[in-house]
């Protein structure tokens, strides 16, 4: 027995540090005391030879609503692809708060960090109500209590109401997905990012295919989520962006060529030529 006394005090250190340690929150693990959420610097990306990101350097503010605009290739959904963790950067950094390497994090493990993103398609459940499909997207270790009880506890259900309104779904919770609009559901889609309480929110062309009506009321949505969320916006449609009208970023050929608010850049030469046409 005399063996396994060095093993002991081991042991039961590491119980009592487990014990006493709290996990940490996830709004401590992103460190944002620094007011930046995302720092971007130096970021390369090629594809056989090609440099779809070219030593790009972005910051995002906390809560901050941001449009990034660009010519198609320049870099925009390659960008957000390295923040996800989809693709991997030959050179440069990536930080989420300060302390989060995102370089050194699977997509999985990026996502339940509190990074959403909005793909253009929408993935709705369409045999599934609004409702559901709201409560299908709680996170999994909910999911799976759930499936045990068949109960939503109050909290849950009041989040789901919550962002029903938000998304302005309200007469439509009982609809089954499938008869919504393609606005409708691409809110409901956002929906769906919001019930995993995102702390910044990834969008790419959220307008594409919309009614000028349900773009509008799309900008309303964006401009409620930002203060609470750090919204990145990917789109090509100006009418869209001057609506939003909030600091805007200018890629071309994978790099920032511009960036400022709204009216600098339409005014900006550099970016008439390679983006305006003008
Ligand atoms: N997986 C890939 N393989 C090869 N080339 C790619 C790949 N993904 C993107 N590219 C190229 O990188 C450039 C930037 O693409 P992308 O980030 O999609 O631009 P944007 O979203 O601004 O239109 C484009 O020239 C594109 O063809
Ligand atoms: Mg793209």
């Amino acid at each position: 027995m005399a063996d396994r006394w060095p093993a002991r005090p081991l042991i039961e250190r590491d119980r009592v540090f487990e014990f006493l340690i709290e996990k940490p929150t996830r709004e401590e693990l992103v460190d944002t005391a620094r007011g930046q959420i995302l720092y971007l610097e130096d970021l390369t990306v090629s594809f056989d030879g090609f440099r779809a990101l070219n030593e790009l350097t972005l910051y995002i503010e906390t809560g901050e609503l941001r449009c990034i605009i660009g010519p198609n290739g320049a870099g925009k959904t390659t960008m957000m692809d390295v923040i996800t963790g989809k693709t991997r950067p030959d050179s440069g950094t990536a930080f989420y708060g300060q302390r989060l390497d995102l370089l050194r994090l699977t997509e999985p493990q990026i996502a339940a960090l509190g990074i959403g993103r909005k793909f253009q398609k929408p993935t709705v459940f369409e045999a599934h109500t609004v409702f559901e499909n709201l409560e299908l997207a709680m996170d999994g270790d909910r999911r799976v209590w759930r499936s045990l009880f068949k109960r939503l506890t109050g909290a849950e259900r009041d989040r789901i109401e919550e962002v029903i309104g938000l998304v302005g779904l309200k007469e439509h919770v009982r609809d089954p997905a499938g008869t919504l609009s393609h606005g409708e559901k691409q809110w409901l889609e956002i929906g769906m990012l919001l019930m995993q309480n995102p702390l910044v929110l990834l969008v790419d062309e959220p307008v594409a295919g919309m009614t000028r009506q349900e773009s509008e009321m799309t900008a309303e949505l964006l401009l409620r989520l930002a203060g609470e969320h750090s919204v990145v916006v990917v789109e090509h449609d100006m009418e869209f962006i001057r609506s939003i009208a909030r600091r805007v970023t200018v890629l071309h050929e994978g790099r920032v060529l511009a960036e400022g608010p709204f009216d600098a850049i339409q005014n900006d030469s550099r970016v008439r030529e390679v983006y305006l046409g003008a």
